[in-house]
């Protein structure tokens, strides 16, 4: 795993935002243009605004790149300003100019969830897999809508938010209860077979949840955790999210003695 440490949340962005552009340059080289995997929630957001100004700039081109997303409210309507349906489309498909036939977002109001999951996974692989997929990190240690005991094995499928969950997006929401109770989310088996994984976590809220990922066990009441089994994981993070490590000083010292060639 890399770690790079970081001044603040908008080093953050401007750190994931470059390695994320430097796949999409290096797929649109190879003529195969990338495939991003993208979260919901706040983590990302600044990234996705340094993306498109970058676009805007004329510095990008996302001219073939498709999207798909982590998962989906189960039960609200995909035309709620906060299903992440529409979050998306706000967020990424229309400041970053995707082509929206080319982001996926899980289907949560589908007749036949189970079917709907399958799809998705078939969708994925169709596309020949994710290149880049870009992660935030619950304060219950939860990637996606994989809450703490998911399997490490597990693929898109129903799942029932954690209390703990329902209460930090109830910020997005009208009312409390108003936070659906189920979602859709790719699995941590789905989410470990994308190329590189990319986690972004700022603030103090998010310490716990970054140390255990780090410095934990492998273990699936941290599900985070599941990005120490991938070979190409970078987690970046600011002062705040990184203020629990017990090695931080040995995180910026390799990431100030990184080897030639090594981004
Ligand atoms: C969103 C997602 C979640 C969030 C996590 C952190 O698609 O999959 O895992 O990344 O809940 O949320 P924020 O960034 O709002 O703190």
């Amino acid at each position: 795993m890399q770690i790079a440490i970081v001044a603040d949340a908008a080093a953050v962005a401007e750190y994931a935002a470059e390695r994320i552009a430097g796949v999409i340059r290096a797929r649109a080289e190879s003529a195969a243009p990338a495939v991003l995997g993208v979260a919901t929630g706040s983590s990302p957001l600044g990234t996705y605004a340094v993306l498109a100004a970058r676009v805007r700039a004329g510095q990008l081109d996302v001219t073939g790149v498709s999207a798909f997303a982590l998962d989906e409210y189960v039960g609200l309507d995909p035309a709620h300003p906060e299903s992440y349906r529409s979050v998306i489309r706000r967020t990424v498909t229309e400041p970053l100019g995707l082509d929206p036939e080319r982001v996926h977002v899980p289907d949560g109001a589908a007749a036949d969830l189970e079917a709907a999951c399958a799809r998705y996974e078939r969708l994925i692989r169709e596309a020949g897999g994710v290149d880049l997929q870009l992660l935030g990190v619950g304060a219950n240690g939860h990637i996606g809508f994989n809450e703490p005991t998911s399997s490490f094995a597990s693929r898109t499928r129903v799942k029932t938010l954690a209390p703990q969950t329902r209460a930090d997006n109830a910020r997005f929401f009208d009312a409390p209860d108003s936070v659906p109770v189920h979602c859709v989310t790719q699995g941590l088996g789905t989410i470990l077979e994308a190329r590189q994984l990319l986690l972004v976590a700022q603030g103090e809220g998010k310490a716990e949840a970054v140390a255990q990922m780090i410095e934990g066990p492998l273990a699936s009441v941290c599900p985070a955790s599941a990005l120490q089994l991938h070979p190409d994981a970078v987690v970046v993070i600011d002062q705040a999210a990184a203020s629990q490590l017990r090695f931080s000083d040995y995180y910026e010292y390799v990431q100030d003695q990184l080897p030639e060639g090594s981004a």
